[in-house]
């Protein structure tokens, strides 16, 4: 295993990298020359068509010792708890929804076997929505590579470190940092301490970016040079070697003789980063009211009507709350958008109880939600100081598409089926007089 510590990364959002791992073997002056440095072949890896608008284009040229195609065919294999958009196991549906932490699998799992789709909307073909999963490993993908043709992986650990081995180079993040794999790209995890598991977005539509800062400048929110890109890395391997690959909707297997992570050299703006979320800076009320949680994105898919987002990465993170006169948890509220929430550590200052690490919960299109009863009690009561949020790091999946809970997520005893109880006991304070 290599020592997380010592990789290095290259930084900045969406720039044109380039790196190789040998001196030299990256072409100067030309993408696709007659020959290539060390007998490498040239690949072209497109992540946005080819006439995406600049700004918005994703491509990186691979200089790697044999291209992609150098494969078998492909056969399908058991898709286990894995779903896709539409999956036709439930209509979306308007109930509020909430779920523990899922037990430890019984089974050995690597990252693979060891998803698990919680909802999903949109439609992957159609390349809108996103697919929600759960992951949990007790073993490395050992000669095993995964590549998600369906969308991007935004990858949220919750307990354990990861080791990402990617076509680009290897990323290790942990709890409290993230990742976003491209579509297409092929990757294998392996575990640090042995046990991991998170959260998976799927996101099938737009490639996630950074949201525009408007009024608030030049700086803040995510700052492009926080994001970690690999430098690149290869294995020189032959053998046998299994790849899983996520086709609309299904899994297949194919097989190959020799390690696809065989990339020398590249350059290009599709490739995997890595993001600490500790880095966010968080911008809020200096003076009174709440504003809305669009404040906390990290990255934004957009769609293709401006301002409403396909999906929306949003963190609930350590802050000081100094809001005057105000009600200071989450407001009551109802939203066309649509939320999937869960919790990498701590506790979210809208729910106290029952809202766990590792646990979830969603909010359709217009489902109305808020602080649960203790909280609004405790909120309306308290003698406002400024106050640190310490230990806290909630996270948001906001997509303008409601979600649909597979059947998984509807049977699971890990549901909590009186989920809507925290608010029954909101109690009337109304008298009919203006005493407030
Ligand atoms: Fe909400």
């Amino acid at each position: 295993m290599i020592d997380p510590e010592k990789l290095e990364y290259q930084t900045g959002f969406g720039n044109e990298h380039e790196t190789e791992a040998l001196p030299g073997a990256l072409p100067v002056g030309r993408f696709n020359p007659q020959r290539t440095p060390y007998g490498l072949y040239t690949e072209q890896f497109s992540s946005t068509a080819f006439t995406a608008p600049r700004h918005q284009n994703r491509r990186t040229w691979f200089y790697r010792i044999r291209p992609s195609v150098v494969q078998g065919h492909y056969k399908p294999v058991d898709t286990g708890l894995v779903r896709t958009a539409p999956h036709g196991e439930s209509p979306p549906l308007p109930d509020l929804m909430r779920w523990e932490a899922l037990p430890d699998s019984e089974q050995p799992t690597d990252f693979i076997d060891g998803m698990i789709t919680m909802a999903v909307n949109g439609d992957a073909l159609s390349q809108t929505g996103c697919g929600v999963h759960l992951y949990q490993a007790d073993r490395d993908m050992t000669d095993r590579f995964y590549c998600n043709t369906d969308g991007e992986c935004l990858i949220v650990p919750q307990s354990g470190d990861l080791m990402l081995y990617t076509e680009c180079g290897l990323l290790s993040i942990k709890p409290g940092e993230i990742a976003v794999i491209p579509r297409g790209i092929k990757f294998s995890v392996k575990l640090t301490d042995g046990k991991a598991r998170g959260y998976i977005c799927e996101n099938y539509g737009a490639p996630l970016t950074l949201p525009e800062r408007g009024p608030v400048g030049a700086n803040g929110y995510a700052n492009d040079r926080d994001f970690q890109y690999p430098v690149a890395w290869f294995e020189d391997r032959e053998g046998d070697f299994e790849l899983v690959s996520k086709f609309a909707g299904r899994l297949y297997q194919t097989t190959l003789g020799h390690s696809p992570l065989d990339v020398v050299a590249w350059v290009g703006t599709s490739a995997p980063y890595k993001y600490d979320l500790s880095r966010f800076n968080v911008i809020n009320t200096v003076s009174y009211d709440h504003p809305d949680p669009s404040i906390f994105t990290v990255l934004t898919s957009q769609s293709d009507t401006p301002g409403v987002a396909n999906l929306d990465f949003v963190i609930f993170p350590p802050r000081w709350m100094v809001a005057e006169d105000t009600f200071r948890p989450p407001w009551y509220h109802r939203n066309i958008m649509s939320e999937f929430m869960g919790l990498i550590h701590g506790i979210y200052d809208a729910k106290e109880q029952g809202f766990v690490p590792g646990g979830a919960s969603m909010h359709n299109c217009m489902s109305p939600h808020g602080p649960e009863a203790g909280v609004f009690e405790k909120a309306t009561q308290a003698n406002l100081q400024p106050e640190r949020y310490r230990d806290t790091m909630a996270f948001m999946f906001e997509s303008r598409h409601p979600f649909t809970p597979t059947r998984f997520a509807l049977d699971t005893p890990a549901r909590q089926n009186d989920y809507i109880d925290c608010w029954q006991g909101l109690s009337k304070h109304f008298n009919g007089k203006n005493d407030g």
